[in-house]
């Protein structure tokens, strides 16, 4: 992998950090850090560079999409249940302008109906639900095509 891999910022958002504690019938029995490294396997094989961040935070998930430009090239975002609700991050999500896909382990839209919305859906280029850990090596691929062709078109 040389300097010029592209950088993607895998964003995790509220009660991801307690992964491994979660109904693993919904969520799968991996703890974050466990995932990370899953994630870091998917991303090397496919020659890209992740960073991680989780938070509980809703202002910090925000003040970070804020400094993103000029840092990533693009962003792989599982933002728990503010994905249903929370307009504020939709809102720094399109001032980030950085080509996005969402990621949810479970089937967001086999669940409650209140799971079924995304406020962010409509800024992201793809939406990956309910494929577990592998849904973020599909979210990784997407990101590595769409970039690509970005580059193909300059
Ligand atoms: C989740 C789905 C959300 O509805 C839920 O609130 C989460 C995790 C998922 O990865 O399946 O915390 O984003």
């Amino acid at each position: 992998m040389g300097d010029t891999a592209y950088r993607i910022e895998v964003m995790h958002g509220v009660n991801l950090d307690m992964l491994g504690q979660r109904d693993p019938a919904i969520y799968g029995s991996l703890t974050l850090p466990e995932l990370q490294v899953r994630i870091e396997e998917f991303a090397a094989a496919l020659g890209l560079r992740v960073r991680f961040s989780q938070t509980n935070s809703e202002a910090e998930l925000i003040e970070h999409l804020h400094r993103l430009r000029g840092e990533a090239d693009g962003i792989v975002l599982n933002p728990g249940a503010w994905t249903h609700y929370a307009w504020a991050i939709r809102d720094a999500l399109e001032i980030a302008a950085l080509p996005t896909v969402e990621v949810h382990l479970s089937d967001v839209k086999a669940r409650e109906p209140w799971r079924a919305v995304s406020v962010v859906e409509e800024l992201c280029i793809a939406s990956v639900s309910g494929q577990g850990p592998d849904g973020y090596r599909i979210a990784l691929e997407r990101l590595r095509d769409a970039l690509a062709g970005e580059q193909d078109r300059a």
